[in-house]
């Protein structure tokens, strides 16, 4: 019977340095737009009104990775996650079952390391704040992995709940930023030079009229085909949109799908992250407004559970089970 390494959150936490997977993840995303990844879309299912997905993919080099997760907004008043996951690793040649991880970590943190290869190859040379909107799970994993590539002169903050920015506040300072508690996301984003959008809004949160460029804004929101966190001002006014899969954010976001539809931008000019890592697609190129839009890849799953993987059978990380 296989031996099956169980991985905790906690054990990822310490596993997944920021500088260890910030560039696997860039070098999966180079596999996954060369077509070198096997990556199905997702199979998405809606039960009690929450979405659901199962994401599966091979990395070559890595392994084959496949995830369950759920998006429950409601277990925000249940003291729950709003997302939950479990990731299972496989051996791509003998099929068999290497590993199963607690997924919600692994997710935000893979989810981060992508955010952070964007804001590598797009964030202005020009020093100014970082403002998030929605300060919940992803929110502290996004603040961790990205400053690793812009340290700002100061955190904004806006989220529509009192504890949750209260909480992010002292996560924040704790890691040493001086943090602004901003009234409304207008506050937050005027004049930033990095903007994190990490919120459950399914309507606008940036707005194109309160933008000063340059700014780099990174959205992992808006999961859903009318879901918008970007306003069409945003989108309109960017001179450089890139994404994790051209294919995803057309069924998977209106932030991406809508403003297609609207004629307002055209999917030829959009840039996946694998080709700005790979140098065949420009990220930043002048001083305007560069978006990098995210909808959650399996292949980050898979490379990063891969790399927990890796780094826990060196160092004797996690509980082993005879299946
Ligand atoms: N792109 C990806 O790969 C990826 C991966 C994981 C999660 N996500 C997305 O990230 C988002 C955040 O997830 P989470 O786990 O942090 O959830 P969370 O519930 O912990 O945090 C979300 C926060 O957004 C706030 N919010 C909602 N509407 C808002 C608004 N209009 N203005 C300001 N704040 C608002 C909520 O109050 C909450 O604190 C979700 O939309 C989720 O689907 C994307």
């Amino acid at each position: 019977m296989p031996k099956v390494l169980i991985l905790k959150g906690e054990e990822l936490e310490v596993l997944l340095k920021p500088e260890l997977l910030v560039n696997e993840i860039a070098q999966a995303f180079k596999a996954f737009s060369e077509g070198k990844t096997i990556t199905p879309p997702r199979t998405v299912m809606w039960v009690e009104g929450n979405w659901w997905g199962i994401m599966q993919s091979h990395v070559p080099g890595y392994g084959v990775g496949v995830k369950i997760v759920n998006i429950v907004r409601e277990n925000v008043k249940r003291g729950l996650p709003t997302i939950q996951a479990i990731v299972n690793l496989f051996d791509p040649v003998t099929g068999s079952p290497l590993a199963v991880m607690e997924g919600g970590v692994l997710t935000a943190l893979r989810t981060a390391a992508a955010s952070a290869v964007s804001a590598k190859y797009m964030t202005p040379k020009e020093p100014g704040a970082l403002a998030i909107i929605g300060t919940g799970y992803q929110a502290r994993y996004q603040l961790k992995f990205v400053s690793a590539f812009f340290k700002p002169t100061e955190v904004r903050i806006f989220d529509l709940r009192e504890d949750a920015m209260k909480k992010f506040r002292e996560y924040a300072e704790g890691l040493g930023f001086k943090v602004v508690t901003c009234s409304s996301s207008s506050e937050a984003i005027d004049g930033a030079r990095v903007i994190i959008e990490a919120s459950t809004t399914d309507t606008p949160v940036v707005y194109g009229n309160y933008l000063k460029p340059p700014v780099h804004i990174i959205s992992i929101g808006a999961h859903t085909p009318n879901a918008r966190a970007l306003d069409d001002d945003v989108i309109r006014n960017a001179e450089s949109i890139v994404v994790d899969s051209r294919d995803a954010v057309l069924k998977e976001t209106g932030d991406i799908r809508v403003p297609i539809e609207k004629g307002i931008i055209s999917l030829d000019n959009i840039a996946e992250l694998g080709e700005v890592v790979a140098g065949t697609k420009p990220g930043r190129v002048g001083d305007g407004i560069t978006i990098f839009k995210s909808v959650g890849l399996a292949i980050q799953d898979a490379c990063a559970a891969a790399l927990a993987y890796r780094l826990a059978k060196e160092k004797g990380v996690g509980t082993t089970v005879d299946l």
